[in-house]
Parts: structure tokens; sequence; C-alpha cells
């Protein structure tokens, strides 16, 4: 791939742009600057750098997020910054979006990818891909909370009930619980219907990928093939 299209598709401006940040000497290709924009790149296994960063290549960007509290997810942030502003400005210019909501005062993991098909994959009702959160509560936990919640409740403008595909109680005031819909504050009005409140609440796993132990509050990294692996996601 010609090196000014490839830092276009990776989110580095204009091909204009592109073709001035190769000729300033600004962009390495496999640790060696190179300075001709039209030079043919060999895509496998690529790694080039822009001003000392080095970017994989990367067909799609796809990302794992620990989202801090603070920060919406929504594609026009209103009262709080957006969860897109944690990630660097070429990330954000190929176009990604989060993968489904959580709320503002949520934190844990969150998807975030450019890849049209991982999207609806994840976030396609009939697929229900098992989302798992910890939830802190306003009153302490007893069994017959996590019986309703595991039986089904019925929440406002639903017209069944919904059950919670796994919950168990994992401290006095910690609820695990994990769904497969994802609907409008769900885990919140879950709880609340079965008789509790949420005060704070944390997204553990997504499908069988669950957020890494190392992942500060803040901080994205990459999803390799085996984290997409573990999403049930082979793409075609
Ligand atoms: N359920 C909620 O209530 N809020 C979230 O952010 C995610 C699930």
């Amino acid at each position: 791939m010609q090196l000014e299209r490839l830092l276009q598709k990776h989110g580095f401006g204009t091909r204009k742009a592109c073709r001035a940040l190769v000729r300033h000497e600004r962009v390495a290709v496999n640790g060696t600057i190179c300075a001709d924009p039209f030079a043919d790149i060999a895509t496998p296994g690529l790694v080039f750098s822009v001003d000392g960063v080095a970017w994989p290549y990367a067909e799609f960007a796809s990302l794992m997020l620990h989202k801090p509290a603070g920060y919406e997810c929504s594609r026009k942030p209103q009262h709080h910054p957006g969860v897109l502003e944690l990630l660097p400005l070429p990330l954000r210019e190929r176009g990604v979006q989060p993968v489904g909501r959580l709320d503002e005062d949520t934190t844990g993991l969150l998807l975030i990818t450019d890849d049209g098909q991982l999207n609806h994959v994840l976030s396609s009702g009939r697929r229900k891909v098992p989302k798992t959160y910890l939830a802190t509560t306003r009153h302490p936990l007893d069994q017959a909370l996590v019986d309703r919640l595991l039986v089904g409740v019925l929440l406002n403008d639903e017209p069944a009930p919904i059950a919670a595909a796994a919950a168990e109680i994992a401290g006095e005031r910690l609820l695990r619980l994990t769904v497969t819909e994802g609907k409008y504050h769900q885990v919140k009005r879950m709880v609340a219907a079965a008789g509790n409140r949420v005060d704070a609440l944390h997204r553990e796993a997504v499908g069988a990928l669950a957020l890494p132990a190392d992942l500060q509050p803040g901080e994205w990294r990459w999803l390799s093939a085996v984290d997409l692996q573990k999403l049930g996601y082979l793409p075609s």
C-alpha cells in the first residue's frame, strides 16, 4: 500500500497532509525513515511510526478502554467529556465508536471499534452477548433479591420480565450480575425493580473477555486476535 494512503487510512489527515508528514521525514517504516510518500509498503506485520510514536498496521481499529467515571459514551456528549477524548487523535479520526454505551458514572470494560461488523455482532440483541457487572448496592444484599433477578423483573416499558443470566452475592453490598441484553440503564433498573439500589457500577467482562487487571482507568489497548476470539468474533 502506498505510504501516504496508509497514513490516511490510519487517521493522520488528508492525503496532502500525509504526504507532507512523509516529505518532512516524520514517518518511519519498520524503524527506517521513509521520505517517499508513494513508496509501496508491505502491510503484514508492519509497524510504522509518526514523530517517534509507533503504530501497528491495523485494517480495523478495535480497542478496549478502561472507562473511568465522568465520561459519556454518546456521540455528542453534553455534560461531561466523551470517552473518545481518552484516545489519540488518529484513532478518533478513523471514526471509532463505542460498542454500546455505559452510563457516565459506570466504570470498566468498554469496547471501541471502527469495524462495523464487530460492532453489529456485539450490539445485536439476537446474539445475547453476556455482559458482567459488579454493582455496589445501597442496602445489604440477600439471596431473595438474587433469586428475584434470576427469575426476572418487570421494567417500565418492557413487555415481559427480564432475567439476569447469572447473579451472585460477592460481598455485603457487592452484586455480580450478568445480563445478555443492552437496555437503557438495565442493571440499575433491574436492581431497583428487585428492591435495592445501585450506588456504583463497574463492567468486568464482555463475553469471555475480562477487563485486564493491569489496565488502569483511562487506559486503552488494542484488541488482540485472542481477545476477538474471546468475544466470539471471527471476522469474515
Ligand atoms: N446497566 C446500567 O444500568 N448502566 C450501565 O452503564 C450499564 C448497564
